[in-house]
This record gives structure tokens, C-alpha cells and sequence, in this order.
């Protein structure tokens, strides 16, 4: 079985000898690899530039054989692509280049063209599938309206309030950034993602009476809206405790924190969704070869008679990683085999 077919079984649910991994964020500034062409390019111009963003791409699975390989771009390049730009800060971190304030400056953001514009992500989609064959699968993604929306209004209180006091606006936001998101994820999937990965990182600074109908209810839209041959992770950082809402969307797999077991959130899914997930990924900065493996194999023991697991990180990897917890991660998990 190769690598990607291995990875797409465990979207279906299959049990097997062992859980395909690949890590949120994989290619980032704890390679050493990316650091070094970071010097030479600009963020934009990477993820502008399909040859260099190809590149980057293939870095993680290079070094470490993963078994998906993460498209390199950003969940920001959306709002860009309808007309919200966002830019580095000096102290770190990113920001949008203005925040949203008023309707107007909802009905000027634009959803048309957006394969136009995003056509370089669609072109390093290509050239990525074309370089891994078939032994790695290759993951699309974006980020949810609901987390889209916190960054273009301003963050989350901002648009609680915005949401409050504009709420045919508000409505208005969230159906042009789904028609913009089925756009682009369908373009992903023609131009060779075989699985889609749908962020929503700000999950958890919605109220939870509120979460459904502000972001889940979006995540419904677009998942009818795709071809369900296509597997969907879902990722809602914070929301283990919506297992429940979260399976029925008809995401076919969850991704998690590290705050509850996967085999808890199995009993909440039910046995038809996969899970993703969920070493801390603090632990890959700070830990102790030993405790890695510790960390690593409880996780494996705990999902060991549960179908449809891909190992990962409960959130993304961080800069500080130390590459040789990677490493044993990736041994423990490799030479696993359930009983
Ligand atoms: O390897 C991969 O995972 C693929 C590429 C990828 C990036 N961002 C590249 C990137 C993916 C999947 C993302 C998703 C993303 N972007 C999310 C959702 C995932 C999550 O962590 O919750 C979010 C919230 C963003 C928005 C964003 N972009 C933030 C908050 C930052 C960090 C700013 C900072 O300085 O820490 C980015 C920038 C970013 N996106 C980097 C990378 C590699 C770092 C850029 C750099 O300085 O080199």
C-alpha cells in the first residue's frame, strides 16, 4: 500500500498496522531548510512563486517521508484574493492591512476571479502532485469563515459585536467568504489535493451557544458543496467538547487538541468519523527524548483498536521544534504495530 493510499484509508476508516502522519504547519521556521531560503524571499513572494512554494513544500517530506505533503500558502491569501491584503508586523505575527468597519466595505469585497488570482496555489498543486507520484498524499486547505472573518474584522470580540449590531451584513460577510471557499477548494481539488484540511483556529473564542450558527453552520455549506469522494478534515482548535456537532457536519475526519484522548472523542464522533491528531506540540520543544516517546506511543495505545487514525499534532508546529523529537516521534510511530 503506498503511502497515499494508506493516508486515504484512514479518512474511510480503515484499520491499519499503522496511522499515517503528517503535522499541522510542517514546513515552517523550524526547518532549517526553510530558514535558509526565508533569507533570500520574502513571505509573498514564496507563496506567489509555485516553483519556490513547490519547493517548500517538499522540504518536510524530503526530510522526514510523511505521509501528506501540506501545500504551502496561507489561510490569509483568501481575504486577499477578495480584496483584504494583511502583511508581517515588526514585533511578529501578521495582521490584515485594514480591518473591516462598516457594509460598505463588505459589499466591496470581491468573489469573482478568485481562481484567477489564487492560479499560482492551483499551479504549485500541480507541480507538487506531479513531484511526490503516488507515495505521498497531497492536502489542500483553508481556513473556515468564522476563523477568515475574526481576522478581517479585527478579532473575535470585534466580531461578536459587528455580527450583533450589522447582522445583515454580517450574513452578507459569511456567504461571500463561503462562495469564495467552495471556489477555491474545488479549484484545490482539480488541480490535485486529494484531502482538504478546513482551519478554524478561532473556534474557541466563539460562545459555544453561538457556534453552530456562526461557524458550523458555514462549514455545512461548504461541505455539500464539495465532492464527498474528497476526504475533509476539520480542525476547530479548543471544540473537543463539540465532538458531536463538530462529526455531524459530515467532515470526515476531526483533528483535535490535546486536551481530551481520542478515544473519548471516538465515544462523542461516533465510529464513521477519522481522527486527526494530537500530541502537544509543545512537547516536540521541550521534552526529553524519553518523554516523546512516551508521549507518542500513549496516543498510539490509546487509538490502537480504533479504525481511522492519522497522527498529528493538536495544533501547529512551532519554531523552537527540535528536529530530533521529530525523529523519535516518527521512529515510535513507524515501528508500531497494533496487536
Ligand atoms: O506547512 C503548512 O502547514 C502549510 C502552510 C501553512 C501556513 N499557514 C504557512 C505559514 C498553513 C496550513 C497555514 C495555516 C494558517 N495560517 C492558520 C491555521 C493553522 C493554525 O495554526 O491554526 C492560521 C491561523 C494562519 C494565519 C497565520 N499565518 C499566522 C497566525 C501566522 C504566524 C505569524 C507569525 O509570525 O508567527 C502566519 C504566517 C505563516 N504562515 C508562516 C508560515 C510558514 C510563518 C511565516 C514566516 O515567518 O516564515
Amino acid at each position: 500500500m503506498t503511502s497515499r493510499e494508506r493516508f486515504l484509508a484512514a479518512c474511510r476508516c480503515e484499520l491499519l498496522p499503522r496511522p499515517p502522519v503528517w503535522l499541522m504547519r510542517q514546513a515552517g521556521r523550524y526547518l532549517p531548510e526553510y530558514r535558509a531560503i526565508k533569507q533570500r524571499y520574502d513571505f509573498h513572494t514564496l507563496v506567489r512563486t509555485p516553483e519556490l512554494a513547490t519547493e517548500i513544500t517538499l522540504l518536510p517530506v524530503q526530510r522526514f517521508a510523511f505521509d501528506a505533503a501540506i501545500v504551502f500558502s496561507d489561510i490569509l491569501v483568501l481575504p486577499e484574493a477578495m480584496g483584504q491584503g494583511y502583511h508581517f508586523l515588526e514585533s511578529g505575527g501578521i495582521a490584515m492591512d485594514f480591518v473591516l468597519q462598516t457594509p460598505a466595505q463588505i459589499n466591496a469585497l470581491r468573489t469573482d476571479s478568485i481562481r484567477e488570482r489564487l492560479e499560482h496555489t492551483a499551479q504549485t498543486l500541480r507541480l507538487t502532485r506531479a513531484a511526490l507520484g503516488t507515495r505521498t498524499a497531497l492536502l489542500g486547505f483553508a481556513g473556515t469563515p468564522w476563523t477568515l472573518a475574526t481576522y478581517m474584522l479585527g478579532g473575535a470580540p470585534a466580531t461578536l459585536a459587528f455580527a450583533d449590531a450589522h447582522a445583515g451584513a454580517f450574513a452578507g460577510l459569511m456567504e461571500k467568504l463561503t462562495t469564495a471557499l467552495i471556489d477555491y477548494l474545488q479549484m484545490q481539488i482539480e488541480n490535485g489535493a486529494d484531502a482538504l484540511q478546513l482551519f478554524d483556529s478561532w473556534a474557541a473564542l466563539c460562545p459555544d451557544a453561538d457556534y453552530y450558527r456562526h461557524s458550523l453552520s458555514w462549514v455545512e455549506y461548504v461541505l455539500a458543496a464539495l465532492p464527498r469522494q474528497t476526504p475533509l478534515i476539520l480542525f476547530a482548535k479548543g471544540m473537543s467538547h463539540h465532538s458531536r456537532s463538530l462529526a455531524a457536519t459530515g467532515a470526515h475526519v476531526l483533528s483535535l487538541d490535546w486536551t481530551r484522548p481520542l478515544s473519548e472523542i471516538r465515544r462523542l464522533a461516533g465510529p464513521d468519523t477519522a481522527l486527526q491528531g494530537n500530541l502537544d506540540p509543545a512537547l516536540l520543544e521541550e521534552s526529553s527524548p524519553e518523554n516523546t516517546r512516551n508521549a507518542t506511543h500513549a496516543i498510539l495505545a490509546d487509538m490502537a483498536h480504533h479504525p481511522g487514525h492519522i497522527f498529528n499534532l493538536g495544533h501547529g508546529i512551532r519554531p523552537n521544534a527540535k528536529i530530533e523529537n521529530i525523529e523519535i516521534m516518527l521512529d515510535v510511530i513507524r515501528s508500531y504495530e497494533r496487536v
